[in-house]
């Protein structure tokens, strides 16, 4: 099911628990990570996806220890909705495939059991993705002055790295 229309409030979601908040976060992130490495993704999803990706490395810290911060909370519905945006275009990948066989079979909750195999995942795509995810921790400014000149692959290890950590 596709909505025709979203409303974010993050009033709605002040009161969501901390594991909640970090587990729907964490799904935010794999959604708009996995759109990214998708074949099929696009100048368009890659928009939606890297816009999500800065925005979750910035707030999801943030409404994890305040869950009443707003505004933080509003930027990750926002992420939310740019994420869903992506991957309903460009599609999902192993870290969902593998995530919803684990919430099947042992009843983690989703965001959690994306968060248990994401970093497999990156692991194995910083093999054979290193350029793309160098591009993305890039644009998303994951690196920091003085790592520019950083090959692809050393920018792929860390940038992959600080999502997960
Ligand atoms: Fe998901």
């Amino acid at each position: 099911m596709v909505p025709l229309a979203a409303a974010i409030d993050p009033v709605i979601m002040k009161g969501m628990p901390a594991h909640i908040t970090a587990d729907t976060g964490i799904d935010v992130l794999t959604h708009a990570l996995e759109a990214w490495m998708s074949a099929n993704a696009s100048v368009e999803t890659d928009y939606y996806a890297a816009s999500a990706v800065k925005s979750v490395m910035q707030n999801l810290p943030l409404v994890y220890k305040d869950g009443g911060n707003l505004k933080a909370r509003e930027a990750m519905g926002i992420a939310a909705h740019y994420g869903g945006i992506a991957f309903n275009k460009a599609g999902l990948g192993y870290v969902h495939a593998i995530a919803h066989q684990l919430g099947a079979h042992y009843s983690i909750p989703h965001g959690r059991a994306n968060a248990i195999v994401l970093p497999y995942v990156l692991d194995v795509n910083c093999q054979g993705s290193k350029k793309r995810l160098a591009e993305l921790a890039r644009k998303t400014g994951m690196v920091k002055s003085g790592q520019a000149s950083k090959s692809d692959a050393e920018i792929a290890t860390t940038s992959s790295r600080k999502y997960v950590n």
